[in-house]
């Protein structure tokens, strides 16, 4: 086996690894694809405005003084015993991240 074939996967790793950045925002198509999430999934129980419902509000003074990991720990992970279902086989952690972050500034339209 020659040495040639390694080199060219180590430098296609790399290629891999530049073309994924680790805190990548979602492409601009998928962001719209979350706001609608968000408004129509999450919102049938936190309210088409988000300002609560089954579940709590989630608004920017709502959300406020809890940290930003827990949050995205709910959405991934749901939380157990409550009507809060987890989100992964939908939306990517950094896609959570994402939609907490937006969360927390006010949800854009
Ligand atoms: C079936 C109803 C339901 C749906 C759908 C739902 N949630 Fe929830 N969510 C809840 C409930 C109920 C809670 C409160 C759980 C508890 O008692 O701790 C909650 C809690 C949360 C929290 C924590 C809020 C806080 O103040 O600690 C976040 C963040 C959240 N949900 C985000 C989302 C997002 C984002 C979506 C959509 C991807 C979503 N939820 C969809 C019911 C729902």
């Amino acid at each position: 086996m020659s040495n040639s074939g390694i080199a060219g996967r180590v430098v296609a790793a790399l290629l891999l690894a530049c073309a994924m950045p680790a805190a990548a925002e979602p492409a601009p198509a998928r962001q719209k694809e979350l706001i609608h999430m968000v408004r129509q999934d999450c919102g049938s129980c936190h309210g088409l405005t988000l300002q609560g419902g089954l579940g709590p509000a989630l608004l920017p003074q709502t959300l406020a003084d809890k940290p930003a990991e827990g949050l995205v720990a709910t959405i991934v992970h749901g939380r157990p015993g409550t009507a809060m279902p987890p989100w992964h086989r939908f939306l990517a952690e950094e896609e959570a991240q994402w939609i907490v972050t937006r969360l927390m500034e006010g949800f854009p339209k």
